[in-house]
């Protein structure tokens, strides 16, 4: 019970923590360069597609996995926006109507709905690029040399070896057979590489040692693939209540996805499946990782709310 309390205060702690650090985490509207035009209008679409209310899994993971490494996590908050700046750039271009043409996110209209398709490529260029900015701010607890690995694993996992590569690969399936060594290689690639690298990232900030280290890596892959089978699940089944977009768009857009092979009921099976083996990963760091767990659980639970046991 006590235990309980204590994890959901940590995760409630650097929620907040994390929210606080992306309230600043933009570029300030005062700083102007030689010509100030057009500069408000990219920094509101930047801000609107930063700030509308999103899991924030991603620098939670950074900071949990940091914590359960035993080290101060509070200190990585601000880089830790950096990889919600990719994430929420990498959203901003997967909704444009040449990808995957969606009008709805979070329950808002899609940034381009707002601001146009092409204000809505460059806030998400914007993102991108002052993401590497705040990562390669100095963070006084970290060794320069671990924050510099740190920050340019994370850009790899980004990039077309992984996040933009498993787009690209999401694109070109679509309308094919659905083929399971394909479809893990895409998840794999387009939202486990940069979820993987969150976790990687707090596990090499937090000066972990080479157990807890290759556990938290080990957890990072399996995680990575369960999350993207549920957020597949969750197009399929849950209602724009708790998706906040249109459901049934990837059937619609004829999308590879686990439930267009497996059905969903084997999709949620395997979903269950990778996040315990995620989660048994964690074993060597016994209570450490509790908040970590917690957070890993709590993302997928909505997907698969109400079905099977
Ligand atoms: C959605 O990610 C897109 C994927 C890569 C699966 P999230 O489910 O983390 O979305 P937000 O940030 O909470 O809106
Ligand atoms: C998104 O996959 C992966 C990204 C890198 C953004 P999806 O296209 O399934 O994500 P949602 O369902 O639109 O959030
Ligand atoms: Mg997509
Ligand atoms: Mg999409
Ligand atoms: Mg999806």
């Amino acid at each position: 019970m006590t235990k309980q309390v204590d994890t959901d205060g940590k995760l409630a702690e650097f929620t907040q923590l994390v929210e606080r650090a992306l309230d600043g985490a933009l570029p300030a509207r005062a700083d102007s360069t030689d010509c100030d035009f057009g500069r408000e209008r990219l920094l509101d679409a930047m801000a609107y597609s930063l700030h509308t209310p999103g899991k924030r899994i991603r620098p939670l993971l950074l900071l949990c996995a940091a914590d359960a490494v035993g080290a101060d996590a509070t200190a990585f908050a601000r880089f830790a926006c950096g990889v919600e700046m990719i994430h929420a750039y990498s959203l901003v271009h997967d909704d444009l109507p040449a990808m995957d043409d969606d009008d709805l996110r979070r329950g808002q209209p899609t940034n381009h709905v707002v601001y146009g398709e092409g204000m809505a490529i460059l806030a998400g260029d914007g993102l991108l690029t002052h993401a590497a900015v705040v990562m390669m701010e100095p963070v006084a607890q970290a060794a320069s040399s671990s924050q510099m690995t740190v920050a340019r694993e994370i850009m790899i996992a980004a990039g077309c070896d992984g996040m933009v590569g498993g787009q690209a690969a999401d694109l070109m399936a679509e309308g094919r057979e659905p083929q399971l060594d394909l479809l893990a290689g895409i998840h794999r690639r387009k939202t486990g590489a940069l979820i993987w690298a969150a976790v990687r990232g707090g596990a090499l900030l937090g000066g972990a040692n080479e157990k807890d280290s290759r556990a938290l890596d080990a957890f990072g892959r399996r995680y990575g693939l369960a999350f993207q089978i549920a957020d597949d699940v969750k197009d399929e089944v849950a209602p724009t209540e708790v998706s906040g977009k249109r459901p049934g768009g990837d059937r619609e857009a004829g999308k590879m996805t686990y439930p267009s092979l497996l059905g969903v009921d084997e999709s949620i099976a395997r979903c269950r499946t990778e996040l315990a083996a995620a989660i048994a990963e964690l074993d060597v760091l016994g209570d450490r990782a509790d908040a970590l767990v917690a957070l890993a659980a709590d993302s997928i639970a909505p997907a698969l709310a109400g079905r099977g046991s």
